[in-house]
C-alpha cells in the first residue's frame, strides 16, 4: 500500500523521522508530502525542506519525498494512494487530528488516515519549539537530524 505522509516539515525533525521510518517497515511505498502554504510564514523554503529530509532520510529506499498545493485528497488522489498519515503526538493534537481527518474522509471516504501514536521521546518535540530553542542559541542535537541541525545554524548564525 501507497501511503501519503503530509506535513508542514519546517524543519523535519526526530520525531516526524521517527514516524517516517516505521512507516516505511509497514507499507510499501511511502510519500513526504510538503505543503506549499504562502499563508503560513516558514523558516526554511520548500526547496530547503525537501533537501532537509532527503538527506535526513536518505537510507530509507521506499521513500518519496514531493510537495504540493491545494487539498490534499485531491494529491492523494493525484498520486493514486489511498491512505493518509498523521503522528499523535499528545491528547492535545488530538482535536486537530481528528477534525482534519474527518474533514478528509467527507471529501472522499475512499481515503482512510491512520494516526501513528509518536515514540515516548518525542511527545513533546514540534518544528515550531526546535526552531525557538534555536533561534536563542539553545541546543537542539537530539531534537533534529544532523543535516537539520547544520541548516539551523546556518540560518540562524550564519555560519
Ligand atoms: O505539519 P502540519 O502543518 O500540521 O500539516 C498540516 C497539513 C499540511 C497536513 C494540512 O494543513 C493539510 O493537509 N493542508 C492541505 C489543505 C487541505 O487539504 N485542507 C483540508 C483538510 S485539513
Amino acid at each position: 500500500m501507497k501511503v501519503i505522509y503530509p506535513g508542514s516539515f519546517d524543519p523535519i525533525t526526530n520525531g516526524h523521522l521517527d514516524i517516517i521510518s516505521r512507516a516505511c517497515k509497514q507499507f510499501e511505498h511511502v510519500v513526504v508530502a510538503v505543503l506549499k502554504n504562502n499563508n503560513k510564514k516558514a523558516l526554511f523554503s520548500i526547496e530547503e525542506r525537501i533537501e532537509l529530509i532527503k538527506e535526513s532520510c536518505k537510507d530509507l529506499e521506499n521513500l518519496e519525498v514531493d510537495s504540493f498545493s491545494g487539498l490534499l485528497i485531491d494529491y492523494a488522489k493525484m498520486k493514486e494512494s489511498k491512505a493518509i498519515i498523521r503522528g499523535l503526538r499528545a491528547i492535545s493534537d488530538y482535536e486537530n487530528e481528528m477534525q482534519m481527518s474527518l474533514a478528509n474522509r467527507y471529501l472522499s471516504d475512499e481515503i482512510e488516515t491512520f494516526l501513528m501514536v509518536s515514540g515516548t521521546d518525542y511527545t513533546y518535540l514540534s518544528s515550531s519549539l526546535v526552531k525557538e530553542i534555536a533561534s536563542f542559541g539553545g541546543d537542539v542535537s537530539n531534537f533534529v537530524p544532523t543535516p537539520v541541525l547544520k541548516a539551523l545554524k546556518t540560518k540562524f548564525y550564519k555560519l
